[in-house]
């Protein structure tokens, strides 16, 4: 099929590529001239695997870049809508991008076009874009309008587009359900996963993905609902995980005992500083808001929203609690990025964290793998310093502080780590590690939902003392007893 992408952004950029890898041709189009020059040179603006790869294999022969969106339209018979929503000031969706790609579409009409709106958006847009088409001169004959959501995540993007659990087809028309099978055909008949040089299936895929065929604004509705529970999921876990802490209880058997249920399943139960992104924090908002001007309060949100933000101000307590005072500590920062296997720092609790530290006049020598050159260019203070890798961020810091999960930053070498730094502190918002494994190597450890362990540290009387008035500050700032231990085997236990 002759298909045009409208937006070169993660969900445009992953969704040409793998249409083309599926045997499209495929024209991606976007108003970024920078942008579309660098992407017809092979640069790739994004960090996600496969995908350059997949560019390289296309460009030029079923895959190509242009500024013109008119171009891209009269070439093809598909058009994917891959703007970017982002949120205005209340949480609502900013669909102004939509629309105008809406306008260029039914500017550019020569024959029949099914428009699909491949962007999250609020229940209801594909009716205003068909509104805004015709309204601008395209006749009701000639397109008709479809949602068919995308759901990937970034770092994995292009194996779940290729590998995923379902494909979602929100047609008003049997004609227009039929194109959008076709155009998957290659996934749904499984004859893609045969193709010698195919990108290989992840472990845990569904062998074929499901095809949900339904009505625009339910397909719209999906998306929407989808991020919104996998959002509730966290957020319950990170609940669950406070309370954790408050009784001695392990989040991680817990985490593992509740996933365990087939009806509840172990994904997205990871406690940590919350969920971050381009995604989740502004979708659980505009549904909220979409929910609201429907007739319906959905409270639901709003704790789970709040229990979010929450998570950081408590991993900022537990930093407060591990070092007493703040201003004029040395910390090292391991992660920057909202998630591991991504640059993206949108919405990451890990830079919301940065910035608080910074503001109360600690000093951050700060590592990432991929998300430095990001952060560098949004954030940028005198007592903020990027280094090349973790053992330099930890040179005579006061505490380590891992707040991004990276696989690199699961497999540390802890004696170097003990030994660089100024005090055996290391605090784990992703719970990286075990803390036996933290107390084997000298080093005081607090994570999430996990009691707090502290090794014996020889020749640090001060910091002793320092760390039992601190566990007790924070337990009573929780408003329960302090610690008294429990079953993590510390060597000292205070
Ligand atoms: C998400 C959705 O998963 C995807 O379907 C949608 O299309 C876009 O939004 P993404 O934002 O790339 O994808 O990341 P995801 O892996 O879902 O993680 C989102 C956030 O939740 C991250 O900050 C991550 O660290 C956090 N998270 C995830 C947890 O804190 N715990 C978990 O168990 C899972």
């Amino acid at each position: 099929m002759k298909i045009a992408v409208v937006g070169s952004g993660y969900v445009g950029l992953v969704a040409a590529a793998c249409f083309a890898e599926i045997g499209h041709n495929v024209i991606c189009a976007d108003a970024d001239v920078q942008k579309i020059t660098a992407l017809n040179q092979g640069i790739i603006p994004i960090h996600e695997k496969f995908l350059p790869e997949l560019i390289r294999r296309h460009c030029g022969t079923r895959l190509s870049f242009t500024t013109s969106t008119t171009d891209a339209v009269r070439a093809s018979q598909v058009i994917f809508i891959a703007v970017g929503t982002p949120s205005m000031e209340a949480g609502a969706a900013d669909l102004s991008f939509v629309e105008s790609v809406a306008r260029d579409i039914a500017r550019s009409m020569n024959g029949f076009k099914l428009v699909v709106e491949k962007s999250t958006v609020p229940v209801y847009t594909s009716e205003w874009i068909n509104r805004a088409m015709t309204l601008n001169g395209a006749s009701g004959a000639q397109f008709e309008v479809a949602s068919n959501p995308e759901f990937l995540r970034e770092g994995t993007a292009v194996t779940d587009f290729l590998y995923p659990d379902r494909i979602v087809a929100g047609c008003n028309s049997q004609p227009a359900a039929a194109m959008m099978r076709e155009i998957y055909e290659p996934l749904l008949n499984g004859s893609y996963y045969e193709v010698p040089g195919a990108i290989p299936r992840p472990a845990d895929s569904a062998p074929i993905p499901q095809f949900i065929q339904t009505n625009a604004r339910s397909a719209e509705l999906i998306k929407h609902a989808s991020n919104a529970f996998l959002a509730m999921k966290i957020s319950f876990i990170n609940a669950v995980a406070n309370i954790c802490e408050m009784v001695n209880a392990d989040i991680e058997g817990v985490s593992r005992g509740i996933g365990a249920d087939s009806r509840i399943g172990s994904k997205f139960l990871r406690a940590g500083l919350g969920y971050g992104g381009s995604c989740f924090p502004k979708d659980v908002a505009a549904f909220r808001l979409v929910a609201e001007e429907c007739g319906y309060d959905f409270q639901l949100l709003n704790e789970v929203m709040r229990i979010n933000l929450d998570q950081r101000e408590a991993f900022l307590r537990k930093v407060r609690t591990a070092l007493w005072t703040l201003k004029g500590k040395r910390l090292a920062v391991l992660g920057l990025a909202f998630k591991g296997d991504t640059d993206d720092i949108r919405e990451s609790p890990a830079v919301a964290i940065v910035q608080d530290l910074l503001s109360r006049e600690c000093s951050v020598m700060a590592y990432d793998p991929a998300a430095m050159d990001r952060t560098r260019a949004e954030l940028q203070h005198k007592n903020l310093s990027y280094v090349d890798n973790p053992y330099t961020a930890a040179s005579g810091a006061d505490a380590l502080l891992i707040l991004t999960d990276w696989e690199e930053f699961a497999t540390l070498d802890l004696t170097r780590i003990r030994s660089l730094l100024r005090y055996p502190i290391v605090l784990d918002g992703r719970n990286l590690y075990m803390p036996e494994a933290m107390t084997a190597h000298g080093l005081n450890y607090y994570s999430v939902g996990r009691a707090a362990t502290t090794a014996q540290s020889v020749n640090e009387p001060a910091l002793q003392s320092l760390a039992h008035y601190s566990n007790n500050f924070g337990a009573a700032m929780n408003g329960v007893p302090p610690s008294t231990g429990g079953e993590i085997s510390a060597t000292t236990y205070l």
